[in-house]
């Protein structure tokens, strides 16, 4: 018996019909930086999550992308992206989800759901009774190899200047079937977990990010770690989630990536310029 999902569900439901509303509309943005978007539907969203967790369980605590923060101290704490993925609706791409995970105060993960009102999908776990996609049970995929794989990244909207993805992106897709850039690094654990990406990376994710996400990919039967293949912690800044059976590999390439051996050189666009003419 799940003890959270019903409800959680319920909610994240609610929030999605809301963004749906925003989404078909008119939107307000604005910059919380440089390119970091934020519009009124990410604040609607998450003011109708937190009073819901707030009125059924009033003794956790909250913390909440747009600056929800109550109950420090509490022994369940809710992490709310209340819409992942607000460049790309900003932008009137349907890509993007909301995220709601629970964590105990020693920062196990306890459940999970994460809805994608595009597609009507729910994706649910709670520790210990696996993953489902609108009900049914989910399970990571089987591909064995990195070079038969397909991938997700993402790239933070925040001191990008600074991040170096770019390499493992163009090092990567060089090794595998692919590298999607979707826009919504929830949903990207998700599909993980259902099996329809092999494997996810991301560096600088936040924990109402990939709270619901990493339990997920776990319930499903798959592999959450740092880059390095130390334990994934809500506060480790650097996730690698795969179907475990490419873990090892990805976690090798990655080693050779930050070492710089055996790099295939980027193309340079000078010299391509140059072959047109
Ligand atoms: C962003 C998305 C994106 C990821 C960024 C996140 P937001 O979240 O998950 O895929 O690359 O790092 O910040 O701002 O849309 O909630
Ligand atoms: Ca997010
Ligand atoms: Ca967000």
């Amino acid at each position: 018996m799940t003890q959270y999902l019903p409800e959680v569900e319920a909610i994240a439901r609610e929030a999605g019909a809301l963004l749906m509303g925003y989404f078909a509309g008119h939107l307000t943005i604005e910059y919380k930086g440089d390119v970091d978007l934020v519009t009124e539907a990410d604040r609607a969203s998450e003011k109708l999550i937190v009073e819901r967790l707030r009125a059924r369980w009033p003794e956790h605590g909250i913390v909440g992308e747009e600056g929800t923060r109550s109950g420090p101290g509490a022994d369940y704490r809710w992490y709310v992206d209340p819409l992942d993925g607000t460049t790309n609706f900003a932008h009137g791409y349907p890509v993007f989800c909301i995220s709601i995970g629970l964590v105990r105060k020693d920062e196990q993960i306890e459940a999970g759901v994460l809805y994608d009102p595009t597609r009507d999908e729910m994706f649910s776990a709670e520790r210990g009774q696996g993953a489902t996609l609108n009900g049914r049970p989910i399970h990571v995929s089987k591909t064995k190899k990195l070079a038969e794989s397909i991938l997700g990244t993402g790239f933070p909207s925040h001191k990008r200047h600074k991040n170096p993805n770019i390499h493992f992106y163009h090092q990567i897709t060089l090794r595998s079937h692919g590298v999607r850039r979707a826009g919504s690094a929830a949903l990207d654990l998700a599909n993980v977990a259902c099996g329809r990406y092999d494997g996810f990376w991301e560096f600088n994710l936040n924990p109402w990010d990939t709270a619901a996400g990493a339990l997920l990919v776990q319930e499903a039967g798959g592999r959450v770690t740092r880059f390095d293949g130390a334990p994934f912690r809500l506060d480790s800044r650097e996730v690698l989630a795969t179907n475990g059976v490419i873990h090892q590999e990805l976690i090798t390439n990655f080693e050779e990536i930050f070492a710089g051996r055996g790099l295939e050189p980027l193309p340079s666009p000078v010299e391509y310029a140059k072959s047109r003419s």
